[in-house]
């Protein structure tokens, strides 16, 4: 199947899904935007009210500084993939919890990862992190990536905590400032192979 019709089907999906108890208050489920071939994917933690309103990623003040940092940095927003751990939006902005997260990333973000199959990953903020760096702390290891499986992950501070925290601004730009960088480099590596999956227990060894 082309990826543009797996990841619509993925996407239905998304928008029907009553697998946890996060459907039951969302307006809107939020599956992630971005073209099939991008070679970048973020990973935002959860929707927030102004995506949950729009189904749309990173909508709110938080995607207005995401978009910031990708044109000071010669990426438009229409280059790159943007979704989140969960795909609809914990009520009052809590933490998604150890289910919710289980039953999403394995019925669509890996889904998701596998179709797109992008060449760097960058995760925004500790949670999605988490997936990638299990015992990490995101002040120690921010902006240094990683190859799993042909890729590069990178660990980024979520835009909305920069936006909090007046000193981590300076941290983030400095971050992304490196994308374009880590792109030419992942570029030059072996190709990620489709069938293998990113399994976070298996990536805990590298
Ligand atoms: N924060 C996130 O993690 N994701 C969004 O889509 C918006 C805000």
């Amino acid at each position: 199947m082309e990826v543009e019709h797996l990841l619509e089907e993925i996407h239905a999906e998304v928008r029907a899904c009553t697998a946890c108890r996060l459907h039951q208050a969302r307006k809107n489920a939020v599956p992630g935007e971005g073209p099939a071939t991008a070679k970048i994917l973020f990973i935002g933690e959860g929707p927030g009210f102004h995506e949950d309103q729009q189904g749309r990623p990173f909508v709110g003040a938080a995607g207005r500084f995401l978009d910031e940092l990708l044109s000071s940095n010669g990426l438009s927003r229409s280059a790159v993939f943007i979704t989140n751990l969960v795909k609809c939006r914990p009520p009052g902005n809590r933490d998604p919890q150890p289910d919710e997260l289980e039953a999403c990333t394995s019925r669509f973000l890996e889904r998701q990862i596998q179709a797109i199959n992008p060449k760097v990953i960058v995760t925004l903020g500790r949670f999605s992190m988490a997936r990638y760096f299990p015992n990490a702390k995101i002040s120690q290891i921010h902006g240094r990536a990683k190859t799993v499986n042909g890729r590069l992950i990178v660990p980024m501070f979520h835009p909305a905590a920069a936006l909090h925290q007046p000193s981590l601004r300076q941290e983030v730009e400095k971050d992304f400032a490196k994308l374009p960088e880590l792109v030419s480099r992942a570029e030059g590596m072996d190709p990620p192979e489709t069938e293998a999956k990113d399994d976070p227990e298996q990536l805990s060894l590298f």
